[in-house]
């Protein structure tokens, strides 16, 4: 993807949660955003998944600028698969239902076209032993796969996950990063939030740190993890990277 943030600003009251946020990738397929709780990280990844406005600047994806009207807001989510760190699905639905209600009501699919191509999701991800089973006949893991197949069966043009494993115990943990680590050899365009930064280093092509509403530092994962330039980002590491 090429990704263009431009001066994005975001304040909540009084508080100003991104502060000018620039960033212009010319060709990564995947963009690792790491920094501190709070620091503006999910914000920002919930305005380019078209979820929050922001009050100033704006931001183009392979070239196409977003405007901010409802209309190319509904437009744009659209084409974006968003995962979540809490288990997004819908509880009372099977894995299967899971991913064939917004193929169905979104994009228009037939129910029987839903249904293949949700299969055909579910068993990209190993999940077709599962798919009536409802979220909570399912492990953790297993609950973030139905929302990573939901969130590639409708063949987004580009993947969000914000801190997709961190409710997950370590195994899980592992199953769900194998799954991103195959998508990102398939060559898919994502933007990952994570605090795992073993993680963070094997499958980003760019990491931004990102502090205070700013993108701090940012460059390939061998720089920011072995030679960062700025205090902030070398204390940062330093802190996470402890234990
Ligand atoms: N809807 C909201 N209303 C008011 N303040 C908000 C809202 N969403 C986020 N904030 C504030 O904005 C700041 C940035 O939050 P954000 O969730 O983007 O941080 P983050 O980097 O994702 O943190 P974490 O690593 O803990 O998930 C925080 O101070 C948060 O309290
Ligand atoms: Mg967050």
């Amino acid at each position: 993807m090429k990704l263009s943030l431009e001066n994005l600003t975001k304040n909540f009251g009084e508080h100003r949660v991104l502060d000018d946020v620039s960033l212009a990738l010319e060709k990564v397929h995947s963009l690792v955003l790491i920094g501190p709780s709070g620091g503006g990280k999910s914000t920002l990844l919930r305005i380019i998944a078209g979820l929050e406005i922001a009050d100033s600047g704006s931001f183009a994806i392979n070239e196409e600028r977003v405007a901010f009207d409802e209309k190319s807001l509904r437009e744009h989510r659209r084409h974006i698969g968003v995962v979540f760190q809490a288990f997004n699905v819908f509880p009372h639905l099977s894995a299967l239902a899971n991913i064939t209600l917004p193929l169905e009501k979104v994009h228009g699919f037939t129910p029987d076209a839903a249904c293949e191509t949700a299969l055909d999701s579910l068993r990209r991800f190993r999940l077709e032993k599962h798919a009536h089973k409802k979220p909570a006949e399912l492990s953790g893991g297993q609950k973030q796969r139905v929302a990573i197949a939901r969130a590639v069966a409708i063949k987004p043009r580009l993947l969000l996950f914000d801190e997709p494993t961190s409710a997950l115990d370590p195994e899980m943990t592992a199953e769900v990063l194998d799954v991103i680590e195959e998508l990102k050899r398939e060559g898919r365009d994502f933007i990952l939030v994570t605090h795992e930064m073993g993680f963070a280093r094997v499958v980003a092509d760019y990491v931004a740190f990102l502090t205070d509403g700013k993108i701090v530092e940012g460059g390939e994962p061998a720089e920011i993890f072995e030679s960062a330039k700025t205090a902030e980002c070398r204390e940062f590491l330093r802190r996470v990277l402890k234990y």
